[in-house]
């Protein structure tokens, strides 16, 4: 078995070479090699290349690349080839294709097209994994063994018959009875008892709303199901390839909430993820950011792979923008320092046929003779040199909670605002901080917060008492824990803890909400000093708490909007914001909160639209600057330009769009 590349920073991607004839693998190996790309994953898509019939396999072409690759330098994620059934096997077992909620079966002619639950694809998925595991064990190529693709991209939820009875046992193991599932979801409200588990069904499309807890429980039960998919594969092949890491690529990307990712990271050697820029949002970059930062989270602070991204444009975007030139490498680079080690694309060569035809690639169609693929190229010696950085972390003394099920429960049907988003405090506050220079770590409740000096509640709609207790004793530890609206409200059956909201928060940050105002997407509302959006609340400050602004105007004129409660002794203050101020007004408290914590950005005085992190490794540090601008940014910082391959005396000047990371002294 090969190790994983470590001595550089390793590049690499998507390698489908089934689809190219024989000659252009050569030139791919000789290209590969002159962009300094040291890793590919393989075979994701090939099942049906692999094993065209039933228990017939076609290992030679595999054989033949891996032993190029290898005889080439390169090292290999090799893919399990589960991602998409072939034909066949659909023809033969049609039960196995997934169906939508509202009972129309999804065909295959696409990819991914498998119920997450069938008995008969598991089955099948595991023989393949096992021929796999058994033949290529040993090959001097593997290094890493990449199980199945994007869990849950197309196939979730599935809400088929199997899936039903699934949910059933998943619900029996949860729940010690029926009187006690009836009593979790609510079954008094709209004449919902269940007297026999059979009478229980997935949330399908009703005359109208769906239980929140039965749809919540669902989500539970989907990404579980999924996570015993991986526990199944992963199974043979620690069985068969032990020793050999195994990975399956997450998508802790905004608009993808499918998995409980938490529980996700037990069974993978390495946290690997997919991050795609899309165009739509409204701050792309943070968002980015933000991705790179709760990636790391769920690695523990570790460094993470980055499986794939693009070098330029996608193809399922309205329209697919091309990146910037030099923009391929600064994304890139914009993942190192956030924590990444490894930088994949999708793909290595641009398809000439299929769907993805014009999604960009390291290979484009005009081939190496290309801007884009010089462009790696650049990255390519750029990597060479930021190899000393491997294995070091990322600073951050600030935590921002981030939960999948609290998301998904605040998602749930009829809320008090279904416009507001469960990630906009989380992703405006991390904004704010990361224009301010100061990195933060995005992280589960479960956490070990006692740490950070800052702890962030956004918007953390569901929270268990546990979960709770946690933040109340960062608080107590001397961090500043700072909770927005909409937080704490319910417990982990989704019940509204009674007596005043935020119930979980309330006794920490010594307020006492009696109604929501919300505001939607268009509303906002004067403060005393600034404007608040999306959300307001009628807010009581109890005894003892600081009201540091008021709301301005509307029906909640002169009542409460931001306070704090000072803790006793070392402890720190709990903050509580109940609605989001506008950029400025945020920016602003949070300066006040940091200052309390004694956070200090990465650098002083950096200027709007450079990101900034620090990574280090015991006594040695790198300090990262990105330019998102098309203006030079100078910035009071020196040291060794790994970039530049240059030392910095004095500012750096940043070329627009450019990028710079010191080795600091
Ligand atoms: C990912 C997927 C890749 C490719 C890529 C295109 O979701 O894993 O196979 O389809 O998107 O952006």
């Amino acid at each position: 078995m090969r190790s994983w590349p470590t001595k550089t920073l390793a590049l690499g991607g998507d390698y489908n070479p089934e689809q190219w004839p024989r000659p252009v693998w050569d030139e791919d190996i000789e290209l590969m090699q002159r962009a300094n790309i040291s890793f590919v994953s393989l075979g994701i898509f090939s099942w049906s290349w692999l094993e065209p019939a039933k228990g017939e396999y076609e290992f030679e072409w595999l054989d033949t690349i891996l032993d190029k690759l290898h005889a080439g330098g390169i090292a290999v994620d090799l893919a399990t080839a589960t991602a998409t059934p072939p034909p066949w096997l659909s023809a033969a077992h049609p039960e196995i294709l997934p169906v939508d909620v509202d009972g129309h079966t999804l065909w295959p002619g696409s990819r991914q097209t498998w119920c997450p639950t069938s008995p008969v694809f598991r089955e099948y998925a595991v023989a393949l994994t096992r021929q796999l595991a058994t033949r290529y064990h040993e090959h001097p190529a593997l290094a890493m063994w990449h199980v199945s693709n994007e869990y849950a991209c197309h196939n979730l939820p599935c809400y088929c018959d199997e899936c039903a009875r699934h949910f059933r046992t998943w619900l029996q193991r949860r729940y010690e009875g029926l009187d006690v599932l009836n009593d979790a979801w609510g079954t008094a409200f709209w004449s919902q008892r269940y007297t026999d588990w059979e009478q229980i069904l997935p949330p399908r499309r009703s005359t109208t709303f769906n239980n929140p807890t039965h749809v919540l429980d669902y989500k539970r039960f989907s990404s579980d199901a999924l996570l015993e998919h991986l526990r199944a594969e992963r199974a043979v092949l620690d069985e068969l390839s032990p020793g050999v890491p195994v990975t399956t690529n997450f998508m802790t990307l905004d608009h993808f909430r499918h998995l409980d990712y938490t529980q996700w990271t037990p069974l993978v050697d390495v946290v690997s993820t997919d991050h795609y820029i899309v165009d739509a949002l409204p701050h792309p970059r943070a968002e980015l950011a933000y991705s790179g930062d709760l990636t790391r989270g769920l690695a523990g602070g570790a460094p993470w792979m980055l499986m794939e991204h693009s070098t330029s444009a996608v193809n399922w975007q309205p329209t697919n923008h091309a990146k910037d030139f030099g923009q391929t490498i600064r994304d890139a680079l914009a993942h190192v320092a956030r924590g990444a080690d490894t930088i994949g694309w999708f793909q290595w060569r641009q398809s000439r046929a299929g769907s993805e035809k014009f999604h960009s690639a390291v290979v484009p169609h005009a081939g190496a003779d290309s801007a884009r693929f010089r462009e790696v190229e650049e990255l390519g010696r750029i990597a060479g040199r930021l190899g000393e950085l491997v294995g070091s972390r990322v600073e951050s003394r600030v935590a921002i909670l981030h939960d999948y099920q609290a998301i998904w429960a605040a998602e749930g049907p009829c809320m008090p605002s279904s416009e507001l988003d469960a990630l906009t405090a989380a992703q405006a506050i991390h904004r704010a901080l990361h224009d301010r220079g100061v990195t933060a770590d995005v992280v589960h409740p479960s956490a070990d917060l006692t740490a950070y000096a800052v702890v962030v509640v956004p918007q953390l709609y569901l929270v268990t008492d546990e979960h709770a207790a946690a933040v109340a004793a960062a608080a107590a530890a001397g961090a500043q824990v700072v909770v927005t609206y909409f937080s704490g409200i319910s417990d982990e059956n989704d019940h509204v803890r009674l007596g005043g909201y935020p119930g979980a928060f309330r006794d920490l940050l010594g307020v006492r909400v009696e109604e929501f105002f919300p505001l939607g997407p268009d509303g906002t509302v004067a403060l005393a000093d600034g404007t608040g959006t999306w959300w307001s609340e009628d807010v009581t400050a109890l005894p003892g708490t600081d009201v540091l602004t008021t709301y301005a105007a509307g029906p909640l004129v002169g009542r409460p909007a931001v306070t704090r409660r000072a803790g006793e002794g070392d402890a720190g203050s709990a903050w509580y914001l109940s609605t989001l101020p506008d950029d400025a007004t945020l920016g602003a408290l949070l300066d006040d909160i940091l200052a309390a914590g004694g956070v200090e950005p990465a650098v002083a005085d950096l200027p709007r639209g450079v990101e900034t992190t620090r990574r280090s490794d015991g006594p040695r540090s790198w300090l990262f600057l990105l330019n998102h601008t098309d203006a030079e940014q100078v910035v009071a910082a020196n040291g060794y330009d790994l970039v530049a391959d240059a030392p910095v005396d004095g500012p750096v000047r940043l070329a627009p769009g450019g990028v710079a990371v010191l080795r600091e002294d």
